[in-house]
């Protein structure tokens, strides 16, 4: 995700403070910088493409003048990683410049609205219509003040933002607004500081206050005053002293980065129904016209694959084949060729297995089609078409947050092809879309209710010398999710397999006290389910079932249960049910005294083949 920075000091060179802060967000993962300050009544700008350090030794970020400035680091949402669509964006005339984090979902019909009235973009950012909408209002009403453009400005937008502007119509303040993505103020006696996250000015200074979703704060060297972007009305806050140390503060207090990042997904979730609807229309009249659709991916990514399978085929009638991307060329390198899409499914777009199959797909004039989280990567350089997921940056070696956006990536894909080819009516369509919108809310409620009851599970069963994890359908991409987690995580040998399959063999694994895993949505194999639990049940296995709530025949079935909101359409239930598998591979974990953050023998991205 983007990182934001400004400050306004009482004497010193806000560049420098500025460039050394931004370097404290880089964590948050970026590919371009940019600083804008406030001298002799004129903006100056520096920016680049590239990493602080590089940037900073072409353009020297610190020797810009002032004491006021804001700066950026750019996680590439809307435009790809280039110098043009770094931040700062200024407007027409050079007097306004704004850094922003977040996706702004109207800013094409906004863009539409200030071409028409004269306004000219340099970039293909949805920040840069922030600029333009300020300088619009303040043109429109000259007596109006920064921060009553910047307020009627906000009220325009429609997505999530924190946003810092300066401009030299009032060359001694700092306006700023927030709605979801995250914004802090500090302070002390030398200065005020905004910022993305603590760990920007904790050195500086430990008194911070949040501000938040819906406020607009005017920051001046004298003080600041923050009010409600709905109706003005004034805000008082006290600030907290932050007793985090700097290690701490990168987490948000968390111990680790997977937790953290198993908490941000109802916001990364938000962020991912938040797509350009150019891009999923574009890769659904692909796979629309396609003969045969491979989804090509390795480990949590394959398993988004195979949920991705069911999806487009009940919904929209489209077989594909799910494909590990390392046994890809030996399965399918002779039989691929012009009528084949590979759709390549990978967070970080730089997975060796996953480039050597697009490759070789490539080679035999398929169709390439990406889905990544990182826009810029090589996935999207080979792509003929690529959908950003927009999940922000995973630190975490285990994949948590950004197969859940994957899911829901592919879920949408899957819903405006079923669109395209009238498989489903307009009522299922609309049933099936609201109930996406619901999905982050029942990650939010699964993690505040059921983490005490995982945390009980994981003790438990933390000396299990085997788990098993089972599911029908579609959930069984889920259990081989749950699977992976446990494994890679906690070192726990672990199986998984569609339930259907036990009595074909892995059952004679079970002894009494062996935890099984059941994913049970109330779907159509809700029955069936029934008797594969008794199976298990029968030769003495623990059964530890995740249910929707209010299902009681399972509930009484289980040694242990887990309950997730009711509700979720069958298609859609991958999202909330692994959040559960996730956490319970974090907590057993932790009771086997490891760090879920390092594993052993893994890396963040197999670059290797
Ligand atoms: C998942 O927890 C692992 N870190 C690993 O299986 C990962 O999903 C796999 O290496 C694929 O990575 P990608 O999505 O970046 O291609």
């Amino acid at each position: 995700m983007c990182g934001i920075f400004g400050c306004i000091l009482k004497k010193g060179s806000a560049s420098s403070l500025i460039h050394a802060s931004l370097k404290r967000l880089e964590y948050r993962g970026y590919d371009s910088v940019g600083i804008a300050t406030l001298y002799n009544n004129q903006l100056q700008i520096k920016k680049g493409q590239g990493k602080i350090d590089e940037v900073h030794q072409r353009l020297n970020l610190d020797d810009l003048k002032g004491t006021i400035g804001i700066g950026h680091t750019r996680w590439a949402t809307h435009g790809a990683p280039l110098e043009i669509n770094s931040h700062p964006h200024i407007d027409c005339t050079n007097k306004i410049a704004v850094v922003h984090n977040g996706i702004i979902e109207n800013f094409s019909e906004l863009k539409s609205e200030l071409e028409n009235n004269g306004h000219n973009f340099i970039s293909k950012t949805d920040t840069e219509i922030i600029a333009h909408l300020i300088e619009d209002n303040i043109s429109k009403n000259p007596k109006k003040g920064l921060a009553d453009a910047v307020l009627e400005a906000v009220k325009r937008l429609e997505g999530s933002y924190a946003i810092a502007v300066i401009s030299t119509i009032e060359p001694d303040k700092i306006i700023c607004a927030r709605n979801e993505s995250p914004l802090v103020l500090g302070y002390n006696e030398k200065g005020y500081y905004i910022a993305s996250d603590i760990p920007a000015f904790l050195p500086i200074t430990n008194k911070a206050l949040v501000i938040k979703n819906g406020e607009l704060i005017n920051i001046s060297a004298s003080g600041y005053e923050i009010k409600k972007i709905v109706d003005s009305t004034l805000v008082s806050r006290e600030p907290k002293i932050i007793d985090w140390t700097p290690e701490m503060a990168l987490k948000k207090g968390y111990p680790h980065f997977m937790i953290k990042e198993i908490n941000e997904q109802p916001l990364t979730l938000r962020n991912t129904l938040r797509l350009q609807d150019h891009y999923l229309d574009l890769i659904s009249t692909f796979l629309d016209r396609a003969k045969d659709v491979f989804l090509v991916a390795c480990g949590t990514s394959y398993h988004a694959c195979l949920a991705a399978s069911y999806m487009f085929s009940k919904l929209a009638f489209l077989p594909t084949y799910p494909v590990y991307a390392s046994e890809f060329i030996e399965q399918h390198g002779k039989s691929v060729n012009i009528d084949s899409t590979i759709l390549a499914v990978s967070q970080s777009g730089e997975t060796a297995d996953t480039l050597s199959s697009v490759t070789c797909a490539q080679q035999r004039a398929a169709t390439i089609l990406g889905l990544t989280n990182v826009i810029g990567s090589t996935l999207t350089r080979v792509s003929r078409v690529y959908v950003g997921q927009q999940s922000g940056p995973e630190i975490g070696v285990a994949a948590t947050k950004t197969f859940t956006s994957e899911l829901s990536v592919l879920a949408q894909l899957a819903l405006r092809l079923s669109k395209k080819r009238g498989k489903v009516s307009q009522d299922e369509m609309d049933h099936l879309s609201e109930k996406l919108e619901t999905i982050p809310k029942n990650v939010e409620t699964i993690i505040s209710t059921q983490a005490n009851k995982i945390k009980k599970i994981a003790k438990k069963y933390k000396k299990a010398k085997i788990f098993f994890f089972l599911g029908r359908g579609i959930s069984a991409a889920t259990a081989y999710e749950g699977r992976l987690k446990l494994m890679e995580i906690a070192y726990v040998p672990s199986m998984a397999f569609p339930a259907g399959e036990s009595k074909h063999g892995p059952i004679s694994l079970i002894e009494s006290g062996i935890p099984v895993v059941f994913i049970c949505p109330k779907d159509g194999s809700h029955k069936t389910l029934i008797s594969n639990i008794m199976e298990m049940k029968a030769r003495g296995a623990s059964i530890i079932s995740v249910i929707e709530t209010g299902d009681e025949i399972i509930k009484k079935l289980s040694d242990d249960y887990i309950e997730v909101p009711a509700g979720i359409p069958e298609i859609l239930s991958p999202i909330p049910f692994v959040v559960p598998l996730q956490l319970l591979a974090y907590y057993v974990a932790l009771e086997k005294g490891l760090n879920p953050d390092t594993p052993r023998n893994l890396a963040k991205c197999v670059t290797v083949k």
